[in-house]
């Protein structure tokens, strides 16, 4: 096909260009309606794009013109059967797939490091979650991914799991063997589904790991707002399997997800990004990885810092790593890494995309410049020689541990449509959840609703109660109370 298209963004300048007398939605009327506070700062001529379904724009849900032809030639770039696009994030694109894969009371097998868009796809789709646990990177206090030989233990307890749900790369870009696992699925009949939000850019450079899609997945979805220039909940989802999909259903599934008003700005951002990468994809990647692979070096020679790379593959816990994502650690200085990522963002304005207990994350991206790597850098020179000779070992704390075994009493479903009541945090323990908990970001769920919660799980949230994270799902954000199911 001809990448050299862009058949949405070419549908919306035709519709502009017959300068209609527009009588549909939206009501700003293609720009002259939106807040002047906002048009004098950013300019009039973006919202002329904000349109909506015309004959030259094509339906999201019913696509026959611009916007199927858009969708084809992602398709096509990606060498899948089928590509859709998405407007609600990959975590409609996840609860899409569970929903088209397993559904009221059919077994899920899911990586217990998923993002909690799993759980929402499970509560909608009243899936029996069966978890696997991923494995963990001692030396860095994160975790990795999950191993072939645990999918196939699980498999051979719960032969009937119609599908595995798993995350690769995760946010710290740690890759799984997704070829073996897609193996051992397709051995037990499963289908394959990965969450590859962080992984859209793979594809395009021979030096980044293989691609879900490459290694046998049978459907993945990647927020293109992620790495690879779409505008924030833009994501795609893409099929390619042998196994039997019901595919009708799976676009039923994404309407049911997916706003009737889906926004153009975001589909024109996926027609736009998916012509960057088919055009330029090479050259970007090539230039995250130069960009990160110089500041990796750089960082490791600056005295208590430490930077991730390829050495940590060959381990259970990861089989690859896309070395466009920095993970930064400076513990040796006495530095945790929420602390590490307040004073790079406090005093240096060295914005990083997410801290844990030890390391903060930086995602490098093709749109980075060498001066975005300088700044970083220049950051970490100054912090070290700032705590260098003040070392403060005891201040750190390691917190490095597998995530907690869960307790499951019943399906998320079941948990969410429960009689919920309130409890003291102080108090929790022994008590079914009647939400998910997870520590934001990164938005793994500790606990899922419908799981007793034990002293091991109590102990592990605990950590981030008291470091003041901010948690998703408990009722405050800051896990005083939260909500249990009232057990009668
Ligand atoms: C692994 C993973 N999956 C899914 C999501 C949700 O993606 P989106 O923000 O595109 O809805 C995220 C968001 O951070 C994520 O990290």
């Amino acid at each position: 096909m001809n990448q050299n298209e862009t058949p949405l963004l070419d549908g919306i300048e035709k519709l502009i260009e017959t300068k209609p007398a527009y009588f549909r939605i939206p009501g700003h009327r293609m720009e002259k309606g939106v807040s002047s506070r906002w048009t004098n700062k950013v300019g009039k001529e973006i919202f002329a794009y904000d349109v909506t379904e015309t004959p030259y724009t094509d339906d999201l849900h019913s696509p026959e013109g611009a916007i199927a032809k858009a969708q084809e030639l992602l398709r096509d770039l990606y060498h899948a059967d089928e590509s859709y696009f998405l407007v609600n994030g990959t975590t409609c694109g996840n609860e899409a797939m569970i929903l088209s894969c397993a559904v009221d009371k059919d077994k899920l097998m899911v990586a217990r490091n998923a993002h909690k868009s799993a759980m929402m796809g499970m509560i909608l789709s009243g899936a029996e979650p069966v978890y696997v646990m991923p494995e963990v990177l001692t030396e860095w206090g994160i975790q990795g991914g999950i191993s072939p030989q645990a999918v196939r233990r699980t498999f051979e307890e719960n032969p009937d799991c119609k599908a595995l749900f798993m995350v690769s790369p995760t946010y710290y870009g740690v890759v799984s063997d997704v070829e073996e696992i897609a193996k051992v699925c397709h051995e037990y009949g499963a289908m394959l589904l990965v969450d590859e939000a962080h992984g859209g850019h793979v594809y395009f450079h021979e030096e980044l790991p293989k691609g879900a899609l490459q290694a046998g997945a049978d459907m993945c979805v990647q927020s293109m707002h992620k790495v690879t220039g779409a505008l924030t909940q833009s994501s795609v989802l893409h099929v390619n399997t042998k196994q039997p999909l019901d595919r009708e259903r799976l676009a039923t599934n994404l309407h049911l997800v997916q706003s009737t008003s889906p926004n153009y700005l975001l589909m024109t951002s996926l027609d736009c990004a998916r012509y960057e990468l088919a055009m330029h994809g090479r050259e970007m990647q090539q230039k995250a990885l130069d960009l990160a692979r110089e500041a990796r070096e750089r960082i490791r020679r600056i005295e208590g810092f430490r930077c991730m790379g390829k050495e940590v593959e060959g381990n259970a816990a990861v089989y690859a790593v896309d070395e466009t994502r920095l993970v930064i650690c400076a513990k040796e200085l006495g530095i945790g890494g929420y602390e590490l990522e307040e004073i790079l963002f406090e005093k240096y304005a060295v914005n990083m995309e997410l801290a844990d207990a030890e390391n903060v994350l930086a995602v490098i991206t093709y749109a980075n410049e060498a001066e975005d790597m300088e700044r970083l850098i220049a950051a970490c020179e100054e912090i070290s020689k700032a705590y260098a000779g003040k070392l403060d070992k005891i201040k750190y704390e390691s917190a490095v541990r597998a995530l907690p075994t869960a307790v499951q009493v019943m399906t998320p479903r079941e948990a969410y449509f429960a009689k919920i009541t309130e409890a003291d945090w102080q108090q929790a323990v022994g008590k079914i959840a009647g939400e998910m908990i997870a520590p934001y970001p990164p938005g793994i769920p500790i606990v899922y609703p419908g799981e007793r919660i034990s002293q091991e799980i109590w102990d592990y949230l605990e950590h981030f109660r008291l470091e003041k994270r901010h948690i998703h799902g408990s009722k405050d954000g800051k896990l005083e109370e939260i909500k249990i199911i009232k057990e009668e």
